[in-house]
């Protein structure tokens, strides 16, 4: 009598059935298994420093894990101490001995030569990113206050009216892409959205203006919590949407 052994500890036997000249070959591979004390560990926002160059990764306010469940840790990680890091990395590395190299963000969105990608690409994706990290942090569902609250009733008509065309602007993106508020160059707020790492502060942004507040349509921002489903992680977004710091951005944006 024949007796199969498993190992269950630390392997697990694997066999795959290859057809080979209609003669049957088996090939057994044995891979490791996790342990079930084993976790997932997430580590700390501060310890992600930028290599030398112009531009530091901006401060999380909060920890990775802060936006579960409707931003998992994994995702805030990856996001944050990989793509952001990467994106800060390539700008220095980007700008260095350039004229770009000693001036603000701003002024190297507002400078920079569009048709130079790889200066464009990243210092967009720095400055997005940077206010996508802004933009979220909230523990508990916010609407918008004060001033802020005034100007979005004004413009849309209402707080409600307002989500529905700024998550109607995101459904319409295909690919890659960030939709924004800003406050345009007549002072009033606008919804827009941009391709890639483009932004509204670019000289070739077909509705210029001052961005208060982004969301990061790309998949690497949502794809390990929603897979396909993009319009979940919209309304996820809107769950953590800090509308105080949103609220700080307008008045900054408008006194200029
Ligand atoms: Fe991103």
């Amino acid at each position: 009598m024949k007796k199969i052994h498993f190992l269950v500890l630390n392997f697990v036997l694997v066999t795959l059935l290859l057809s080979c000249n209609n003669k049957k070959l088996t090939e057994v591979v044995e891979v490791p298994l996790p342990s079930a004390e084993e976790k997932v560990t997430i580590g700390n926002p501060d310890d992600i420093k930028a290599e030398d160059g112009s531009f530091q990764l901006e401060k999380l306010p909060y920890s990775y894990d802060a936006m579960a469940p409707n931003i998992s840790p994994v995702t805030m990680e990856m996001h944050y101490s990989k793509h952001y890091y990467t994106y800060t990395n390539n700008l220095n590395k980007a700008i260095s001995g350039t004229e770009l190299e000693n001036l603000t963000i701003e002024e190297v969105l507002s400078k920079l030569d569009p048709s130079n990608v790889e200066i464009k690409n990243n210092a967009g994706g720095y400055y997005n990113h940077s206010l996508y990290w802004q933009t979220i942090g909230a523990k508990a569902i916010e609407q918008p206050k004060d001033t802020l609250a005034t100007a979005i009733t004004t413009k849309f008509g209402s707080f409600e009216a307002f989500t529905s065309q700024f998550k109607e602007e995101a459904s319409k993106q295909f690919g890659s892409a960030w939709v924004w508020l800003i406050v345009d160059r007549t002072g009033n707020l606008q919804i827009t959205s941009t391709q890639n790492q483009d932004n509204p502060l670019m000289r070739n942004a077909v509705v210029p203006g001052k961005p208060i507040m982004a969301l990061d349509l790309w998949e690497h921002a949502y794809y390990l919590d929603c897979q396909y489903k993009r319009k979940n992680y919209v309304d996820s977004f809107f769950n953590v949407i800090n509308w105080k710091k949103v609220g700080e951005n307008y008045e900054a944006a408008i006194l200029k």
